[in-house]
């Protein structure tokens, strides 16, 4: 692998076609990432034009890691909470490629979103990951606690029905004052 880059993404053909790669590739494999395989190109284009939009529009962050001009993994960090939780965040959308994995990549990525949203003055991030396929031993290395799970909450790619685990991980001090301020 050469030099693994961290970035933001911004709206490109290419990064919008790389994208749209990962999340086929990922969903195909069975990821529980909101989509059923097989994914059409379409539709998985129409979730990045959106994406990066919104990104464009600060509400989101997505981050892309490039193994020199292959886009290897990407993450989301949603940054639009509701008016009373300015202080938390989402970890969204976290995907590495198959020919990456166990690489660190992944680690990098969460590590990189979760300096983000320090600087953004998030202090809560919360993500959820399927029971079964998802990425539960993954967070809870990184330091996620689970909250509870939910029985039956989604259909895996290929059909199954699977339970949604929501992980939650404090990533810098609070108090009432400094979440208003
Ligand atoms: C989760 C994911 C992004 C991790 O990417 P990665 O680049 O392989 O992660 P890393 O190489 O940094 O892995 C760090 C450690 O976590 C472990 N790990 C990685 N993915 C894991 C998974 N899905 N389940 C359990 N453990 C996992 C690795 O084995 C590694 O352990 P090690 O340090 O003992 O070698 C990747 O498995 C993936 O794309 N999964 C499909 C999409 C998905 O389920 N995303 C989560 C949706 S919320």
């Amino acid at each position: 692998m050469a030099q693994l880059t961290i970035k933001d993404l911004e709206d490109s053909p290419q990064v919008r076609t790389a994208l749209a790669e990962i999340l086929i590739e990922v969903v195909a494999a069975g990821a529980s990432v909101h989509f059923m395989h097989p994914l059409k190109q379409e539709d998985a284009d129409a979730f990045w034009d959106s994406a990066l939009a919104a990104a464009a529009r600060g509400e989101r962050i997505i981050l892309g890691a490039w193994d020199g001009s292959l886009l290897v993994g990407t993450v989301t960090l949603q940054l639009h909470c509701p008016p009373n939780q300015p202080h938390r965040g989402e970890i969204a959308k976290m995907m590495t490629r198959l020919s990456h994995r166990g690489r660190g990549i992944g680690t990098v990525l969460l590590r990189a979103a979760e300096d983000l949203a320090v600087r953004h003055r998030r202090n809560l991030l919360v993500l959820d990951t399927a029971r079964d396929g998802g990425a539960s031993a993954f967070y809870e290395r990184q330091g996620y606690r689970l909250a509870g799970e939910i029985p039956d909450y989604a259909l895996r790619p290929h059909g199954a029905l699977t339970a949604t685990m929501i992980y939650w991980k404090r990533i810098a001090e609070t108090s009432p004052e400094k979440v208003k301020s």
